[in-house]
């Protein structure tokens, strides 16, 4: 898929997007370069990584091998940005950089790696169980090759798709605060059978199985979320009696007040 690959940063999100490329086969670990900041990452990574991939301390002079591989995934956190600086002259042409960066747009990534073709992507914590979300905005000189790479590097760990910049904000809002309003809905309705006598694990492991079971029908049976809820929803029964409450305490608008937040919140941090 691509021949040597740069890892500036080898923290959990790389960690998810590599290890099923090497698994696969789909690239081979002496063509992995990783830098990490501190000596115990590297010793960590070197004793306990599966693959026995290439990996540099910042710090060390070997670490300038990241700037031959013509493909780069940038996964520092957004404050360690600053601290990565493109050397002068690069040996590789059509350099293309990836940044899973939240917040950083083309634009500034582009300033600062002006040797290289950029591409942002926002992806999900679920991509650590190769489950994620990644979207992909490509800047305006990207080869279809290029583009298919950048594609490649995250086909095995998430659904991918790609669109404007535009777009990244929103996508961000909903697929990576998702999980964390998610996990308050299945805290919550895990109470709710608390209150109702239940015990606290089988609580939480009804409330999950049952989101499970319901995103599976409405996947598998092809039907819409309104056709569901008419289907369990009986005249004057339970079901009509627990959505009424959550009409009253406005559960609808504060979800999308939620997303719509969350959006303006990572526009004002690009
Ligand atoms: N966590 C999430 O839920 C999530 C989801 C989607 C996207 N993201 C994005 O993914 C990026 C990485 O997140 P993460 O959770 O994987 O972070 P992480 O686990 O903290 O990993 C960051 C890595 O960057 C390394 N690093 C720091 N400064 C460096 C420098 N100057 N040169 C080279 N390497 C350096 C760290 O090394 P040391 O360990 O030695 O400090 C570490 O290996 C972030 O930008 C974030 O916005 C995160």
């Amino acid at each position: 898929m691509t021949d040597k690959i740069a890892i500036i940063g080898f923290g959990n999100i790389a960690n998810a997007i590599i290890t099923p490329l090497l698994e696969k086969n789909l690239i081979q670990p002496e063509n992995v370069y990783c830098v990490v900041k501190s000596k115990k990452s590297l010793e960590n990574i070197r004793k306990n990584y599966k693959h026995n991939i290439n990996v540099y301390e910042s710090s060390s002079k070997d670490s300038n091998k990241i700037w031959d591989c013509q493909v780069k995934l940038l996964s520092v956190k957004p404050q360690h940005f600053k601290d990565i600086i493109e050397p002068d002259i690069l040996k590789t042409k059509d350099n293309l950089l990836v940044s899973i960066l939240a917040g950083i747009s083309i634009e500034s990534l582009t300033q600062k790696f002006p040797n290289h073709k950029i591409a942002r992507v926002v992806t999900n914590i679920p991509i650590t169980v190769g489950k994620g979300l990644t979207g992909i905005a490509c800047g305006e000189n990207l080869t279809k090759d290029e583009k298919q790479v950048t594609k490649n590097l995250f086909e095995n760990s998430s659904k991918v798709y790609e669109f404007s910049e535009d777009y990244l904000d929103i996508f961000l809002a909903l697929t990576s605060s998702g999980p964390a309003i998610i996990a308050l809905i299945i805290e919550a309705l895990s109470d709710g059978g608390l209150s109702g006598g239940l015990p606290k694990n089988l609580s939480e492991e009804l409330a999950m199985e049952m989101i499970l079971g319901t995103i599976c029908l409405i996947k598998e049976k092809k039907i819409t979320t309104s056709e569901l809820k008419n289907l369990v929803t009986s005249p004057g029964g339970t079901t009509i009696s627990a959505l009424r409450v959550l009409e009253k305490k406005s559960i609808r608008s504060a979800l999308i007040e939620s997303i719509v937040s969350a959006c303006n919140r990572s526009k004002e941090f690009s």
